[in-house]
Formats: structure tokens, sequence, C-alpha cells
């Protein structure tokens, strides 16, 4: 998510949001679309990856309705007690467990949801979290330079910014940012740090980059400490391994992604796992033994509509992608 509006569980509309200050009831970004592709049926266990405040895994609850089981996981302690309040009403059916995604295997297994008839994950970080100062995702308001999902453990942005060598920080920024800036950033960085808060960084990196209309000029740094703090890829990678080992035949996995590198994994998963071999092109025999798992369904990515957009402008970069197990 990445733009400004604020929003917030919108408690007289269940399943949906609204805009704080705005009378608009307001749903989590392409909830429709997640739903029909998921297409939960009453009695199955449904994994939401990403629960944040409950928005689509109370869709997800209505539509398996009366017997359908959700397990969500969220890293960010304090958005999950947000989602048990919002869940409350759903009882025994509902499990909510502190994780990272990327440990989705072994916290299904544990809970008794293996095999799931679907998983969903919406990635990226919540709107309660980039409008909270305190957890240093935004680079309009100061706080200070943390960017965990996870407040319990890890390295936060600050620890990356002051202690990395330059030549390992510009690595990051261009890798995870795709910042053409990156090695003068980083070495701008380096004459100037430490660095405690975001407004300092953002300062820093504003001297360096020069921002375009709709564009602020820290916005692929900060892009690229946040997926580097909370190692984004790594994580989608080994969650959307355990969620394919979970689904069983004629179940989806469905993802949204926010921005170009966890898309391009997305996709990427997909094909991989959508084809027999996998062997280089070129090879006359094929010696990888792999077998498809995976049936694509969204050929492009499903994008939010006009209408989603003017109503919710922090969806305009979601893609939805599904795929059913075979
Ligand atoms: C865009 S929000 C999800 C919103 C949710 N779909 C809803 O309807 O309210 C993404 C959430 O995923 C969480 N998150 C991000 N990466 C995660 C990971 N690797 N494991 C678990 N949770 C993660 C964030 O803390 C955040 O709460």
């Amino acid at each position: 998510m990445d733009s400004d509006a604020p929003h917030a569980p919108c408690r007289e509309h269940p399943g949906s949001f609204k805009l704080l200050g705005a009378e608009t009831p307001h749903r989590p970004v392409l909830f429709d679309e997640a739903l029909r592709l998921l297409d939960p049926q009453p009695g199955g266990g449904y994994i939401d990856g990403t629960v944040g405040a409950g928005g689509h895994a109370a869709g997800i609850l209505e539509a398996s309705a009366p017997h359908g089981r959700l397990l969500g996981l969220d890293a960010d302690a304090e958005t999950l007690a947000l989602a048990r309040e919002r869940l409350a009403a759903f009882g025994a059916r509902v499990t909510l467990v502190h994780a990272n995604f990327a440990r989705m295997g072994e916290v299904a297994r544990s809970h008794g949801f293996d095999p799931v008839a679907g998983v969903l994950l919406d990635l990226g970080l919540s709107s309660m979290d980039v409008d909270d100062p305190a957890r240093g995702f935004s680079f309009l308001r100061e706080g200070p330079l943390d960017m965990r999902y996870d407040r319990a453990q890890g390295q936060t942005a600050a620890d990356l910014v002051n202690t990395l060598s330059e030549a390992a920080l510009a690595d990051l920024i261009y890798r995870y940012g795709e910042e053409r800036r990156a090695r003068g950033v980083a070495r701008r960085i380096v004459a100037r740090r430490p660095l405690h808060t975001t407004i300092e960084l953002a300062a820093v990196v504003a001297e360096v980059v020069r921002g375009r209309p709709g564009l602020h000029p820290a916005t692929r740094t900060f892009q690229a400490l946040r997926m580097a703090v909370n190692d984004e890829l790594g994580a989608l990678e080994q969650g959307l391994a355990a969620a394919i080992d979970l689904l069983q035949p004629g179940d989806v996995v469905a993802v949204i992604a926010f921005h170009s590198l966890e898309d391009r994994l997305v996709k990427q998963t997909f094909r991989r796992e959508a084809q027999d071999c996998i062997c280089p092109p070129g090879q006359p025999v094929c010696t990888c033994g792999h077998r498809a798992a995976l049936e694509i369904l969204t050929r492009k990515p499903v994008v939010p509509g006009a209408e989603e957009i003017a109503r919710n402008p922090r969806s305009r970069s979601a893609k939805l992608r599904a795929a059913r197990r075979i």
C-alpha cells in the first residue's frame, strides 16, 4: 500500500472498511476479486497469511459459513490484536497466530490446517502502519527508522542505514528499490550518518534524488529498506512454497502484490510450478523430474478498477494473481 489516505476497519459494515473522516464505506483492496478467485466453500479451512485488520478474513469467513474455518497470520502483533477484536464475532471458527507467513507450513500443521482449501496473501504493510509515525514506514511523518513488521525481533532500518558498508547499502537500495541513483544515495547516507529518524533520512536522500510529481525522492530508498528489514522476498518465496504444499487439488492460492519485485516473484513461481519440466531451455532430455503442481487462473494480473482507485488511492499499484493446485 502506498498512498496516504487513512483507513480503518468499519464497524458499521461487517467485511468492509471506512475511510477515516469520510463517509464512503471502504473494502480491503481487490476484495470481491480475491473472494471470487478463492471461492470459499462452507466447511473449508482457509489461511489468510496477512490477516491485517481482518477485512479479507471476514469475507472468507462469511462466504464459508456456517462451518468454514480460518487461520490468520500476521507478523505484526499490534495489527493482529486489531484482527482479534474485529473477527471475535466468528468465535471458534477463527484461529489467529502471531507469525511470519514464511512459517505457514509448521503453523498450519500445528493448528490442524493441513490440508487447506485456500490461501490468501495480501502483501506489504497495513494502512495503520503507514499512518503510525512510530513505525517509521513513512517519509512524510517524523518517526524512528524502524520499519519492522515484527517489532519483537530483527534489525531495524536504523541498524542497516548506520552499520552497512557503502557498497552493501548501494546494492540493497538498487536491488530492492530499483533506485538508479543508489550509489549516490549510499555515499550521502554514509557521509551523514548516524541517522535516526525518517525525516532525516528522507532529507538526505532528497539531496541526491530528484522526485517527480506523484513520486517522493525517498520512495524507492524507503521501499528498499523496508523490504530488506523484513526480508520480504525471502518470506514470499517460503510462504508460496508452503501454500502450494498445503493445498489439495482444486484449491486456490491468491496473492495481492503492491510492487513489481513481489509481483514478478509471484508470476515466476506460478509459471514454474505450472510446468512439467524446468530444465534449462535447449537441454535435449529432461533430467529435473519436476511435475506441474499449479494451473494459473490469472493470465494477466487482476487490477483495481477506476472506481476502487478513486475510493482508495492506496489500491492503485495492486496486482492480484491466483493459481489452482492440480
Ligand atoms: C495489506 S495488509 C493486509 C490487510 C488485510 N488483507 C485486511 O483485509 O485487512 C498486510 C499485512 O501483512 C502483514 N505482513 C507483511 N508481511 C508479512 C509476513 N511475511 N508474514 C506475516 N504477516 C506479514 C503486515 O503486518 C500487514 O498487517
